[in-house]
């Protein structure tokens, strides 16, 4: 390999071989599998895209009925992982309780050291069913409030939105919220994607490369943005404010939340989903504000960055349709690395099933030939 100079950011370079998941960032298109995003939008349950992502196949009714059996049973958390939790502080961030407190699922047999075939598919079924209990026992917690048990018979984002409240959500939340989670499961070679693959390359155990995984997804510029995004419509209070206040945010150099992708130059056939979720929701006046917020956004960002192909992301709309079912924003992200882990599992999965430690090479721009000076003649 000759290739001496550092592409930035990694744009454009191809990090990995995958069959998980593939995002067509000219066309604007998504694939799980071979199904484009929209042939299980609306269609496949969140279980369903888990077994597809984790198998490479859909489930017949049969393995879907045991995958959700065995998701059930692991929705438990393991007394490491109360006992950290209840060492936290309430007002910790969920990310950040989130990741310590997954971590503390690593140490446990169900877990730890699984790498091979159906054990370490049985760790990705456990990180995943475990995520939305540790996330409502905290938001309880932090309100003063006594955990929920997590129900057998529920479905996974039933499921997580009944351990927040403590009564069976609505059909059309409990809706909401599993479309929100088919859409959000995997997503290319994203950077908190990549993270775990690095980390599963070394050959470490799937819950070190998911911990991973949460840290890269906590920033803005990748999960961070969407409690950023209702912050920023927050601010802008009513429709015709949204002019002047995203001009005097570009002005100031400011990104507007919830516009620009990496890969996408057309739009993320998310948020066209989630647009269109959203508007079903009950919140007319937030969606209506959401919407001229975005056309306002599109349009200043076409006047003042021409060229850079800046679309609505997946962000924006997620924030609409996660306040709908009644989250709060500091969960948003929290609750997207719920929904990533089925696929930061599959690609865990994949990378142990094919393995090439991922380790790259990196351009020296440092001195050269400097000489040692003992400590006492350094000024
Ligand atoms: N607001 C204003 N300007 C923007 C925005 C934005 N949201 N996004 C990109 N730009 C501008 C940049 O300033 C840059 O302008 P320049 O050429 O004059 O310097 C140009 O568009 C290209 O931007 P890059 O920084 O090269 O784009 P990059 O691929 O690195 O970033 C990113 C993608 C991080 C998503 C960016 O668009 C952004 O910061 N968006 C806002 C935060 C956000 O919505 N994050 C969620 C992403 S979705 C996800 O990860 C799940």
């Amino acid at each position: 390999m000759t290739q001496t100079a550092a592409v930035r950011g990694l744009e454009g370079v191809i990090a990995a071989s995958t069959a998980v998941s593939h995002v067509y960032g000219e066309e604007g298109r998504l694939v799980y599998r071979g199904y484009d995003i929209y042939e299980l939008a609306g269609k496949a349950s969140f279980e369903e895209v888990a077994y597809l992502l984790w198998n490479g196949e859909l489930p017949t009714s049969q393995q879907l009925r045991h995958l959700k059996e065995r998701l059930s049973a692991h929705r438990g958390l393991g007394s490491e992982g109360l006992s950290v939790l209840q060492a936290l502080s309430n007002d910790a961030l969920p990310m950040d309780v989130l990741r310590t407190v997954v971590s503390t699922v690593g140490l446990e047999e169900r877990v730890a050291d699984r790498q091979k075939g159906e054990e370490a598919l049985e760790s990705a079924i456990v990180l995943t069913a475990v995520i939305p209990t540790i996330l409502a026992a905290f938001d309880r917690r932090r309100r003063g409030l006594e955990p929920v048990e997590p129900r057998t018979d529920l479905d996974h984002a039933q499921n997580y939105l009944y351990m927040l409240r403590g009564s069976e959500p609505s059909p059309a939340d409990s809706r909401a919220l599993d479309m929100y989670f088919v859409l959000l499961a995997d997503h290319g070679m994203n950077a908190s994607t990549f993270t775990a693959r690095v980390i599963a390359s070394t050959e470490a155990d799937m819950a070190s490369a998911v911990v991973g995984a949460i840290g890269a997804l906590k920033g803005p510029l990748h999960g961070g943005a969407p409690s950023l995004v209702l912050d920023m419509l927050d601010a802008i209070e009513k429709p015709e404010n949204a002019e002047p206040w995203m001009r005097g945010a570009l002005s100031r150099g400011d990104r507007l939340m919830g516009f620009g992708h990496r890969v996408y130059k057309a739009e993320d056939p998310r948020a066209e989903i989630l647009r269109r979720l959203a508007s079903e929701m009950d919140q007319t006046e937030l969606f209506s504000l959401a919407s001229a917020a975005e056309k306002t956004g599109l349009r200043l960002l076409e006047e003042q960055k021409p060229g850079r192909r800046l679309y609505t992301n997946v962000e924006f709309y997620s924030s609409v349709v996660l306040n709908a079912v009644g989250l709060p924003r500091d969960l948003f992200t929290a609750t997207f690395a719920a929904s990533r882990t089925a696929g930061w599992s599959a690609h865990v999965l994949e990378q142990y099933g094919d393995n090439r430690l991922i380790r790259p090479q990196s351009q020296y721009t440092g001195p050269q030939g400097k000489r040692f000076e003992p400590l006492e003649r350094r000024g």
